[in-house]
């Protein structure tokens, strides 16, 4: 994907607008009795009026993934409000559409969005597929369940131990951002420190950061910084706080067994998370080797759940303890791989780092 494309994605981020960083707390405190619907915060919409504005960013990039294209298929450019082309036009049908089937169908659940007909193309296909692929069938469950303990167990010590871990601190990471189409790379760096993040990300000679300074995520680019909404704030966090593993427990107080599943061929355990937040997480545990591949959470939104997913790949050992050296992030429309370049374990890192960059104006 080439870097244009990707920043319109990404700074379409500020059009959805979090809170601006230079927002009045007071401001801020409004907005969570009230929630604001897009229609208004943004300036042209006829159908989507009652929807909570939050929800639009999403929603944007589950249409892309449903049909298949990028934002410009229904906009102009970055002309998001403009109207005229056929497609938005559509689009707008097609959303009156799925809305009443689900109100007189599905009692108002979400059952039916774009993807259940569309699956990826622009024009869904009716017709049956006359060779279709065998579906995976579940592995057999185990006659004993395993518990939360021991899958955690096995996991720590799969890294090198609670001990070993309990010393890293600090992390800094350097890396490529990996795009979908395999060829176009990002530099990348992370620092973590104590549960903070921070990353910045060169698309060509544009900056894009995110951090978490303890309490708030933000992200800033392009002179421009801005708050994280909840749900993205708490997967930041996530990524500051997973860098301490043994305290797994600490960070999910609650954890539940649930079944037995295959990721890529490999036999995984499933475990249903509660991070201290109340964020539901699943996580999967490589039965085999103990690593933890995959973590996932889903957004409720007006058309279907929005899918947040790391694939945590290629354990190897860093500095005495096992890491993921590569990181994949999807999430709809927008996928990435993050692939480790050179990591230090304990290095000195100024509590500045993790600033938004708002503090320092
Ligand atoms: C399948 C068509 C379609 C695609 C693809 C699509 N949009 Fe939209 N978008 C719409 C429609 C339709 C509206 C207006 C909704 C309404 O009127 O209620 C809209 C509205 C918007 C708005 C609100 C503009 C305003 O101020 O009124 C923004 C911002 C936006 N889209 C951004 C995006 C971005 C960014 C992408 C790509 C990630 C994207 N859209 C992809 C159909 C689409
Ligand atoms: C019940 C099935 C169904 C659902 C749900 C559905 N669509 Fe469609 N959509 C279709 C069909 C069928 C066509 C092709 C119609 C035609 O060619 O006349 C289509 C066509 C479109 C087109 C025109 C594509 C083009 O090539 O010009 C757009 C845009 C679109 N849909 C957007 C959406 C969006 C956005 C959603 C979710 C809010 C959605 N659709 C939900 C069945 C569906």
């Amino acid at each position: 994907m080439k870097h244009k494309i990707k920043l319109v994605i990404i700074f379409a981020a500020f059009v959805f607008g979090g809170l601006a960083v230079s927002f009045s707390s007071q401001r801020a405190q409004t907005r969570t009795t009230q929630v604001e619907t897009a229609g208004q915060r943004f300036k042209n919409i006829k159908v989507l009026n009652d929807m909570p504005a939050d929800q639009l960013g999403k929603v944007m990039n589950i249409f892309s993934a449903s049909l298949g294209v990028n934002c410009d298929f229904c906009h102009y450019g970055e002309d998001f409000e403009k109207d005229g082309k056929k497609e938005k036009e559509t689009a707008r049908d097609m959303i009156k559409m799925t809305m009443s089937l689900n109100k007189d169908h599905f009692r108002g659940r979400p059952e039916v969005s774009c993807n259940t007909c569309h699956h990826g193309l622009d024009h869904p296909q009716a017709q049956v597929n006359l060779s279709p692929e065998p579906i995976a069938e579940r592995p057999k469950q185990p006659e004993t369940k395993p518990t939360v303990d021991q899958i955690i167990d096995k996991y720590i010590a799969a890294l090198g131990g609670a001990q070993k871990l309990a010393k890293i601190t600090s992390r800094e990471i350097k890396s490529v951002r990996v795009e979908p189409d395999g060829r176009t790379t990002e530099p990348e760096n992370k620092w973590f420190k104590e549960g903070k993040y921070f990353s910045e990300t060169m698309y060509g000679t544009t900056a894009v950061t995110e951090g978490f300074d303890g309490t708030k995520g933000w992200k800033a680019g392009n002179k421009a910084a801005i708050y994280m909404k909840p749900d993205e704030a708490e997967q930041v966090r996530r990524e500051g706080e997973l860098s301490a593993p043994e305290k797994i427990k600490q960070i999910y107080p609650k954890m539940e067994y649930r079944a037995l599943d295959r990721i890529d061929g490999h036999e995984v355990y499933v475990v249903f998370a509660t991070a201290a937040s109340g964020t539901r997480e699943r996580l999967f545990f490589d039965v085999a080797t103990g690593f933890l591949v995959r973590r996932s959470t889903a957004t409720p939104t007006m058309f279907g759940n929005y899918t947040y997913q790391v694939d945590y790949l290629d354990y190897k050992l860093f500095g005495g303890v096992k890491l993921p050296a590569t990181v994949k992030y999807s999430m709809p429309n927008i996928r990435w791989t993050s692939k480790v370049v050179s990591l230090k374990n304990n290095p000195q890192i100024d509590d500045k780092r993790f600033e938004s960059i708002a503090a320092g104006h």
